[in-house]
């Protein structure tokens, strides 16, 4: 062979690779050009095998040509590599591609029920008066509903908190009064709580009747409380709970641990009506006596209100039963 030939040969072989990765398509089909042109048997790697024929003079400047193709040969090649590589990238970038400018799904956080509200925000204005909140539990003994409440065993008032029994003697609580003696047997006087809590009464359900509701009691013993204390109490947690200008009314009521007892009512300032808003009175000393209180040194006052009729009041609501149903319509209002 001479040079020019191998020249001519050597251009040949740069058209043909030239062409064909022009025309190549695909991951494989460029992998078997690489081999075909490139590989260990491959048509540069023939070529190289015609060193051997030529004159020892000439083989210098073939060697220097050979060499010069290998590198344009595999640089070609290393180059459609990379480009076929960026393809792939765009290809899948683009498949990936998410629209910043699509609204989102939006995602609901919820909020508290109403009567969690309400609990809180009536827990909030007897905390900012020193008082503390303390709990009871649900199922509760006869003798912290009723004897330790000066409810004896045969009195009638038992009717009046009439309930669903577990068992003899132990029984769903048909109000929150059992945390007075719960918290008392476990403090010392002074003691200033509020116990808000989910009670039951053996109640049909109608718009102002639940089987289940809440309530929240409060309990002030200390020294030399009277009935003015709770009358001022009350008229600074309903000035801050129904707003100003609300007037209010005590009138006679029975209930077997206080004594007098009360009924709270209050009146908005443009209504006709009266609205009964809870129970309340001086702790009986036959209820101080049963934690082991001296009633000679010690006086208190306490109250029970329910947060259903609470809520129902603040919020305008006629039906109790909207609290417990779930439906979303309402719920969504608070
Ligand atoms: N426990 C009573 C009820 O459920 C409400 C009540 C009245 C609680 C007077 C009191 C109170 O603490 O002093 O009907």
């Amino acid at each position: 062979m001479t040079l020019d030939e191998l020249r001519t040969a050597i251009e040949e072989l740069e058209r043909d690779l030239r062409e064909r990765l022009e025309a190549v398509d695909g991951d494989a089909a460029l992998e078997a050009l690489r081999v075909d042109f490139l590989g260990r048997k491959g048509r540069v790697a023939r070529l190289f095998k015609n060193l051997g024929q030529l004159d020892t003079s000439l083989r210098r400047e073939a060697g220097r040509l050979l060499n010069a193709l290998k590198e344009t040969a595999t640089e070609a090649v290393s180059q459609k590599e990379a480009e076929a590589r960026r393809g792939r990238l765009e290809e899948r970038l683009a498949a990936e591609r998410i629209d910043m400018s699509l609204p989102g799904v939006h995602t609901s956080f919820g909020h508290l029920h109403p009567l969690t509200v309400v609990q809180r925000e009536i827990e909030s204005i007897f905390m900012k008066m020193g008082f503390s909140v303390a709990s009871g539990p649900e199922i509760e003994t006869e003798y912290y509903n009723f004897d330790a409440l000066n409810i004896p065993v045969e009195h009638p008032a038992r009717a009046d908190w009439d309930t669903f029994y577990i068992d003899e003697t132990t029984l769903l609580r048909p109000h929150t009064s059992p945390v007075q003696i719960r918290v008392m047997e476990q403090t010392e006087p002074p003691v200033r709580v509020i116990c808000p809590g989910r009670c039951y009464r053996r109640d049909t359900q109608d718009a102002t009747h639940s089987p289940v509701f809440h309530q929240i009691e409060l309990l002030w013993v200390e020294e030399g409380l009277s009935l003015a204390n709770l009358k001022y109490v009350l008229e600074l947690f309903t000035q801050e709970f129904f707003g100003e200008g609300y007037t209010m009314l005590f009138s006679g009521d029975y209930f077997p641990f206080t004594e007098p007892s009360v009924q709270v009512h209050i009146k908005a300032p443009d209504a006709d009506d009266w609205l009964e808003i809870m129970g309340a009175g001086m702790v009986d000393p036959a209820v101080l006596e049963a934690v082991g209180y001296d009633t000679e040194t010690y006086t208190g006052f306490a109250f029970g209100l329910g947060i259903e009729r609470m809520a129902m009041l603040k919020y305008g609501i006629e039906d109790i039963r909207v609290f417990l149903t779930n439906d979303l319509r309402f719920i969504r209002q608070f």
